[in-house]
């Protein structure tokens, strides 16, 4: 069962309230670096802007909402399960993002997401993948339809709305009947499920439907992503790249980034000079290496390799 909200943070905000309704737990797990809205006691070690503007503990989070959030590095099972051990009585989900796109483009290590399945049935919480950025993005549904785990929640939102305020959040029928008004946990708002945002919802997803679609998207990505690793080995500059659907990431890095130290450690400076010479020559990249980049279905080869043009220069400008 599915319900609709207005915003990625809408829809985490209620995955929260559903996992403590379901469990009579008040604890939650979040990784480092990831992002999951606005909600106060996710906002805790965010990626993102709030990570790009050095704040990534935001004020006005009361401190025993903080407390209530638990933190795991990225990509490190150990340390999950170290966090069930001691509070896994208390723990009623563990948040994640299947491939975190708000500390630049983290890939999941092997078994890292099956893990945290077996780690959540092993303790009784829920597993909540936030697809708010990899949903219908990365794949048909989203990344859990590429690696195969099955979370017990999932948030949806960006594409799902086609450019409209449209979010959801769903699971099982048995999880979902806690909402109201099946059942106890009070969740509603005005414009939830609102025919504007259905409409245009509808007609882009009946797009990304058509056979090929992914394939053809990926394959864009991936020219990108190449093109971007080729122009920045040209100019002598190290460049970190990933790809998955129409996601990608680019990072000033030397060594793979598994996780938000790594993601910290990168050259943020070149980043922002980069960013800046990318501009001068027409080309809006995300406004911040804590992003990852979308590319769309409107994107030819002639647009790629304008903004592979730009790179080569610009990458020579900040090396
Ligand atoms: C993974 C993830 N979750 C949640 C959100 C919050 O969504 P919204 O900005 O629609 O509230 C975002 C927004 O960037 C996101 O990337």
């Amino acid at each position: 069962m599915v319900r609709f909200v207005n915003s990625g943070t809408e829809a985490t905000m209620s995955a929260i309230r559903l996992a403590r309704a379901a469990t009579g737990r008040t604890k939650v797990v979040k990784f480092l670096g990831c992002y999951h809205g606005h909600v106060d006691s996710l906002l805790v070690a965010a990626g993102s802007g709030a990570a790009t503007f050095g704040s990534p503990d935001s004020a006005g989070v009361p401190e025993a909402f903080a407390a209530s959030t638990l933190l795991a590095p990225y990509n490190d099972l150990d340390a999950v399960e170290r966090v069930l051990k001691e509070d896994g009585d208390d723990v009623a989900a563990v948040f994640v993002e299947p491939i975190a796109g708000n500390m630049g483009f983290v890939k999941p290590a092997d078994g890292f997401l099956a893990g945290l399945r077996l780690l959540c049935d092993k303790h009784g919480c829920l597993l909540v993948f936030d697809e708010v950025m990899t949903g219908f993005r990365t794949a048909w549904g989203g990344y859990q339809n590429l690696c195969g785990v099955r979370p017990d929640v999932t948030c949806m939102g960006k594409v799902i709305g086609g450019g409209m305020p449209v979010a959801a959040y769903g699971g099982s029928r048995a999880l979902m009947q806690h909402v109201s008004p099946l059942g106890p946990m009070y969740q509603a708002g005005t414009l939830s499920g609102n025919p504007i945002g259905m409409a245009s919802g509808l007609a882009t997803l009946s797009l990304c439907k058509q056979e090929g679609f992914y394939a053809d998207l990926e394959e864009k990505a991936t020219a990108l992503a190449e093109g971007l690793g080729e122009a920045a080995r040209g100019a002598g500059v190290f460049l970190q790249t990933g790809v998955c659907g129409g996601m990608l990431g680019m990072s000033f890095s030397e060594r793979p980034v598994c996780n938000f130290e790594d993601a910290k450690a990168c050259d943020h400076d070149r980043f922002a000079k980069f960013f800046r010479a990318m501009l001068k020559r027409g080309v809006w990249l995300p406004p911040s290496g804590y992003e990852a980049m979308f590319i769309s279905a409107a994107h030819d080869g002639a647009a790629i390799g304008a903004v592979v043009e730009a790179a080569a220069e610009s990458f020579k400008e900040v090396a």
